[in-house]
């Protein structure tokens, strides 16, 4: 992967940012509770904890969580991905030189290949992996005792994982969004950790417009900060942050580029809908997986997009939100027919279901 220079400020600032401990993580109090108990059990009886899965969009915190368990747990972690994993071999090599409680953290564990998931489930249950030595007439199967660790799997899309997968592990979290007021607390946390003096509106406003996700909290109190350096004395107000996060083409309910290019598309391109995603997704020069992962969960959320059977439409909020007067028959309005009801789309598609409705 070739990390462009932002990139790599990037992700040395969001090393820097992360909270260390259960404590210093901000929101999710559900899933901090329930953590909490998991571990302590854990500590108390001086055992490994149970596999933990993370599940949420990117940018919640699922990272952060893993090292934090680790932390608290006190043990080593080893960090892998799905993606890094496609042979079972290269999974097998990964387990064989685990130490007794360490913690292997493996990321976007939805697109590791079948085999390996295969192996997975069974080194997760047994703490054993059976592999093959050698090849043709010369193979022989070997079964390799584990010693005993806690895997703590993270995904974007749970719903992708086979069930005996997902089954076994013994606590999962959901992550949600970020109310702004926790966004609040973000900012402010890495503002002192950053040395970037804000004031509390101009954190309110970076809040607004972080879509829930506390990495982009943290993205743009950065651009803000450049901003508030180079135009004014530094200090983070409202008007600033306004200002700043204006020059990005960060509006005022947190639509980037993207998003704005997407709600373009569909207005303007396909008369609000419906519009499969594929099709969608070409006509904003983007990969299909972005534009369902980055930009329609936030979308969805904002009740500017809908995700029907017939494909994405948009709603009346969205015409609103880019200033156009929907068309005078709105395309969100079930036709007549045996769907007359307007409910028909969601039972058609149970919440849940992981890969979406059809184009
Ligand atoms: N609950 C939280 N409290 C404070 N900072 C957080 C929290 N969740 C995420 N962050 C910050 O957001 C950034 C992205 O988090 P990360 O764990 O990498 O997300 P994910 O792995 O889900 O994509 C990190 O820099 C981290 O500091
Ligand atoms: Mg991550």
């Amino acid at each position: 992967m070739v990390a462009a220079p932002a990139d790599g400020e990037d992700r040395a600032t969001e090393a820097a940012l992360r909270p260390k401990d259960l404590d210093g993580f901000i929101g999710q109090e559900r899933v901090r509770e329930q953590l909490d108990l998991v571990l302590r059990a854990a500590r108390q009886r001086s055992a490994t904890a149970d596999h933990v899965l993370l599940s949420g969009a990117p940018g919640l915190g699922k990272t952060t969580l893993a090292m934090i368990i680790a932390a608290e747990m006190e043990a080593p972690l080893r960090i892998t991905s799905g993606p890094a994993i496609q042979h079972p071999g290269e999974l097998a090599a990964v387990l064989a030189s685990l130490t007794g409680g360490e913690v292997l953290f493996l990321d976007e564990i939805h697109r590791m290949s079948r085999p390996a998931e295969e192996m997975l489930y069974l080194a997760m249950e047994d703490f054993r992996v059976d592999i093959v030595v050698g090849t043709g007439l010369e193979a022989t199967a070997m079964s390799l005792e584990l010693p005993p660790f806690t895997l703590v799997g993270a995904t974007t899309r749970a719903g992708l994982l086979v069930p005996p997968l997902r089954d076994r592990f013994g606590f999962t979290a959901h992550m949600e969004f970020y109310e702004p007021a926790e966004l609040e607390r973000v900012i402010h946390r890495s503002a002192r950790l950053l040395g970037v003096e804000i004031e509390p509106a101009g954190a309110t406003e970076i809040a607004g417009r972080s879509r829930g996700t506390p990495r982009i909290s943290n993205r743009l109190l950065r651009r803000v900060r450049d901003y508030a350096q180079v135009t004014a004395d530094g200090v983070v107000t409202r008007e600033i942050a306004a200002a700043a996060l204006g020059v990005y083409e960060v509006d005022c309910r947190g639509l980037d580029r993207l998003d704005r290019a997407v709600l373009n598309a569909l207005l303007k391109l396909f008369g609000g809908g419906p519009v499969g995603l594929a099709t969608l997704a070409v006509a904003v020069g983007e990969e299909r997986d972005t534009v369902e992962e980055v930009a329609e969960p936030f979308l969805v959320r904002e009740g500017l997009l809908a995700r029907t059977p017939r494909g994405r439409v948009a709603t009346p909020a969205a015409w609103a939100h880019l200033g156009l007067a929907p068309p005078p028959e709105p395309s969100w309005v079930a036709p007549p027919g045996p769907h007359r009801n307007g409910d028909s789309d969601r039972r058609a598609r149970p919440e849940g279901t992981p890969n979406g409705p059809p184009p």
